[in-house]
């Protein structure tokens, strides 16, 4: 058996975050700058019999079998044997190099199980459509993130921006002029399923309050949605600071967050906000190409521990 290689990218949510959770729509675009990559080689005549995982990101390095049975990679491996009816994996090494920040609201976790199943399942001879593997990386996020909308894994396996509403069919959407973002990265892990949990508990708390700021949500990303795609990067900008403010009601904003949004705007980002479950993590600021740069560097002095700028290109280019 060849060794096979895979790759997924990372993501951001360009907005309405959390509200997705509760059928609002939300508006994601994938990373290429991160990736994660998964290279599996068959061992047929490794002395140990067992397949091995290595995973240096997580510092992980141990036989299969050694992992708890819900361990996310554990996981994504039987789920590929089970669609295709196979009870063992011949014995591999199975290696897993991200250059993604994990807690970060770049989509680690999705690039992750997406690389590990296409990886796995090209390597066992079996082609996997984009929405089988879409499929089975939600069910491995459901393990990282108790109750996700989906929009990580659709937007990683698919690779494309995406319009995405939960349990709807979702829309590629494509800005009418090339886009970019400045991510700047907290240096604050954050879990997301503890944001999520977190926001539960206050919309469990006091319903009015959070239906009426899901709904607030979800009627600016309809707006970035039109702004997006005719190119009005003025507005676009606009509701997505928008959106950081009604986060931050919604309680997922904390500090250094909200100072890096300030400074991306004082330094000229045409809007900025949290990006994914919030509560540290990245932040994202829409800016003009020609000074994503001066951004960046004024997010570093304000204290991002690093930044990446990413492009998303228009129609035709
Ligand atoms: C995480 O990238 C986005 C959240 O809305 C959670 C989810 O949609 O599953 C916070």
């Amino acid at each position: 058996m060849p060794a096979i290689s895979c790759s997924a990218p990372g993501k951001v949510i360009l907005c309405g975050e959390h509200a997705v959770v509760y059928q609002k729509p939300a508006i994601a675009v994938p990373v290429f700058e991160g990736s994660t990559k998964c290279s599996i080689v068959a061992k047929p005549n490794s002395p140990h019999d067992e397949t091995i995982i290595i995973a240096p990101n997580i510092a992980l390095k141990c036989f299969l079998s050694c992992l708890v049975e819900k361990h996310p990679i554990r996981v994504a491996i039987n789920l590929v044997l089970e669609k295709i009816n196979l009870d063992h994996l011949p014995v591999c090494e199975i290696r897993i190099n991200s250059s993604l920040p994990t807690a970060a609201g770049l989509g680690s976790s999705a690039s992750t199980s997406v690389a590990i199943i296409r990886a796995l399942s090209t390597l066992l001879g079996y082609s996997f459509s984009d929405d089988e593997v879409n499929q089975l990386a939600f069910e491995i996020e459901k393990i990282h993130h108790g109750t996700p909308s989906g929009i990580d894994n659709t937007v990683i396996t698919y690779a494309k921006t995406l319009f995405f509403n939960k349990g709807q069919p979702f829309e590629f959407i494509v800005p009418g002029k090339p886009l970019t973002l400045v991510i700047a990265d907290t240096g604050i892990k954050s879990s997301t399923s503890k944001a999520v949990a977190e926001v539960r508990q206050g919309y469990l708390a006091d319903q009015s309050k959070y239906i009426t700021l899901f709904n607030q949500i979800g009627d600016l990303v309809l707006s970035a949605k039109e702004s997006f795609i005719k190119g009005d990067f003025q507005l676009l900008g606009k509701t997505l600071t928008e959106n950081h403010l009604l986060l931050r009601e919604i309680g997922v904003s904390c500090d250094i967050l909200d100072s890096l949004v300030d400074s991306a705007l004082s330094h000229g980002a045409l809007g900025a906000k949290l990006s994914g479950g919030g509560q540290g993590g990245n932040m994202i600021a829409l800016v003009d190409s020609d000074r994503a740069e001066s951004i960046a560097s004024a997010l570093i002095s304000s204290g991002a521990l690093k930044t990446l700028i990413t492009h998303v290109p228009a129609k035709g280019i």
